[in-house]
């Protein structure tokens, strides 16, 4: 059986929750759940699909030393090709209400990271079924790079949400 690696970051919040909920979903023996700080090259290898799932604490926080980016860290140690042949979706938490105008940014973060790494990015949702001014994380085509989720405000959509990508994951992955 081909297993998922689900990277995460931070714990012991929100982000960490939705992601045991994610694995719980796809199947518990089917996904290896990594905190991203516990993570290195030997897992980005291992596991042929990857699903990352952050959140967004500002644009400020990706370069701020006093806050920690864990995924920094992380990608630091992956070299310039490091994701190349991987399948790898990227979901991100943000407040749509609160930050409308950086809605899950993040994603963008993960995104320039693992594709500039030659990593292929899966799960592009289309931007329609949400309430926002803008995010870095759309493309021109009106689709994030990714799922965007906001437990602050929608966490009742949460599941429903998580449900439809993995579907629209499945023709790729193997779950
Ligand atoms: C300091 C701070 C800054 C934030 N900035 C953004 C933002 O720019 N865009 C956004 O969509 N959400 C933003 N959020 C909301 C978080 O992404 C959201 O609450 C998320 O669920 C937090 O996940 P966690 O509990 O795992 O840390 C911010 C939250 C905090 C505390």
């Amino acid at each position: 059986m081909t297993k998922t690696a689900i990277f995460y970051s931070p714990q012991g919040g929100s982000v960490n929750r939705v992601a045991i909920k994610l694995g719980e979903m796809i199947g518990i023996d089917k996904v290896d759940l990594i905190h991203v700080t516990q993570a290195g090259k030997e897992h980005v290898d291992k596991y042929r699909q990857h699903i990352f799932i952050g959140s967004t604490v500002g644009a400020d926080h990706w370069s701020n030393e006093i806050l920690e980016n864990e995924w920094e860290g992380f990608f630091k140690k992956i070299a310039g090709n490091g994701f190349e042949g991987k399948k790898i979706a990227i979901a991100g938490l943000g407040n749509s209400v609160l930050y409308p105008e950086h809605f899950a940014d993040g994603i963008a973060y993960l995104y320039k990271e693992i594709t500039g790494k030659n990593g292929k990015i899966y799960g592009f949702v289309d931007a329609e079924d949400y309430t926002f001014e803008d995010s870095e994380a759309l493309n021109d085509e009106g689709f994030f790079c990714g799922l965007p989720l906001d437990e602050d405000n929608e966490d009742d959509l949460t599941p429903v949400r998580l449900e439809k990508w993995i579907s629209l994951l499945k023709p790729d992955f193997e779950f």
